[in-house]
């Protein structure tokens, strides 16, 4: 099977190193990719916006299956052009990607599944917004306010403060660059990112994660794309994950079937584990970043096979996926100054190393490494346990050499120590 991937994330180098695995994918290609992902897969460059040239490259380089990665190409419609040449894809229609690409689809969504989320409002004039920061926050009776950019920010549109004035500030500068802004009330409990691969009806969940979305050690400073994640979540009853996928997934899943728009891809339930059980922050359309990185060191089924079942309408017969012992822990490295604008082209020693996931790094005329983005590698450490994996990430971690770089040093921490519980 000769797979292309379509990316330029860490996301995207794990992905590749897990098809790597699978003995019936043959060839890897990736577009854009970066200086990682060109030690793995054969890179190309393309607009992955572009329908036209996605379909060409992969037609060029006689892809069976495309693996789209981020949610722009999909919300754009690249996943139906492809299919419509011919060719596999695992990623969803236009349609179907509104789950991510349009908040108030999802909701529209999640109210007819009959699924558990955040109550909310969207406002697009400022002439409606203190009315309406005075039904949501304190002291609506929620201890924060939270206000996200309708539209797709990779994470960084969302600021959730007990402040005011900082929660109207947020929502006005979205309003005056033209972005509908979404209020929500708050979830209060441990959060988990559960991917699903789904076709159709059927939905095959993968091992649950934990994101860490903000910039600072103990969740202080702004919303970045996130800094690290872990798998599985010792703390996560069985029961609760069940319940997720059973009341949650699939009722989604079975409504986008109804509404004549079948998710056929990667669902990516976010949730809050709140005192009254569980609830959705956000569906996404794709693998999330960085849990993947941490999901998939663990996979032991071929992710080749899994993708291509769903993208082919056969993920019902695919049976049990298989998954090593022991936990995975990725900790993001960061540009000097993310989640504002990153300081690039600095050259990064250490990134070679096995673990190493490339995400904003490119490769100069003269071989070195340099950063390109505000990610810019994801350490991928596994153990029998969070605390071996964590020391194995921190490890690696600890040789690397970036001038300004950041990272958060708490990944996975308090897990590791038992310190999050779920009534
Ligand atoms: N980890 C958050 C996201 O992928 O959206």
């Amino acid at each position: 099977m000769r797979v292309l991937v379509i990316g330029s994330g860490a996301r995207e180098h794990a992905l590749l190193l897990a098809l790597a695995k699978d003995p019936q994918v043959s060839a890897l290609s990736i577009a854009p990719g970066n200086a990682g992902t060109a030690r793995v897969a054969e890179q190309h460059t393309v607009d992955i916006t572009s329908s036209d040239e996605v379909v060409a490259l992969a037609r060029h380089v006689q892809a069976d299956l495309v693996v789209i990665g981020p949610e722009v190409p999909l919300v754009l419609g690249v996943a139906d052009a492809v299919r419509a040449a011919g060719i596999v894809c695992f990623g969803p229609s236009k349609d179907a990607a509104r789950i991510e690409g349009s908040k108030a689809f999802a909701k529209e969504v999640m109210a007819a599944a009959g699924v558990r989320t955040a109550s909310s409002e969207i406002v697009d004039t400022p002439a409606h917004l203190d009315a309406a920061l005075d039904r949501f926050g304190p002291p609506a009776g929620d201890p924060a306010w939270v206000v996200k950019d309708d539209h797709l920010a990779a994470g960084k549109g969302v600021v959730v403060t007990p402040n005011r004035d900082a929660a109207r500030a947020h929502a006005a500068s979205l309003l005056e660059s033209g972005h509908p802004v979404l209020l929500e009330s708050f979830l209060d409990g441990p959060e988990v990112s559960l991917f699903c691969v789904v076709d159709g009806q059927t939905v095959v969940p993968l091992l649950a994660a934990q994101d860490f979305k903000r910039v600072g050690d103990g969740d202080t400073g702004p919303n970045t794309g996130g800094m690290g994640a872990y798998a599985p979540l010792p703390w996560l009853p069985d029961d609760i994950y069940r319940q997720v996928v059973t009341d949650m997934v699939k009722p989604v899943a079975a409504e986008l079937v109804r509404r004549g728009c079948p998710f056929s891809g990667l669902l990516y339930v976010g949730l809050a584990i709140t005192a009254k059980g569980p609830a959705v922050v956000e569906f996404n359309c794709r693998f999330g970043d960085p849990e993947t990185q941490a999901v998939l060191a663990l996979l032991d089924s071929p992710l080749g096979q899994l993708l291509y079942a769903a993208g082919t309408g056969q993920l019902a017969d695919f049976g049990e996926l298989r998954w090593r012992n022991g936990a995975a822990v990725t900790v993001v490295l960061a540009a000097e100054n993310y989640p504002g604008r990153p300081r690039v082209g600095d050259v990064v020693t250490g990134a070679d190393a096995e673990g190493v996931l490339h995400a904003g790094t490119a490769r100069r005329d003269d071989g070195a490494v340099v950063s390109s983005g505000g990610r810019v590698l994801s350490v991928v450490g596994t153990g029998a346990d969070l605390a071996e994996a964590r020391a194995q990430a921190y490890g690696i971690l600890s040789s690397i050499k970036l001038p300004g770089s950041h990272f958060r040093s708490d990944i996975g921490l308090r897990a590791a120590q038992g310190e999050i519980s779920v009534s």
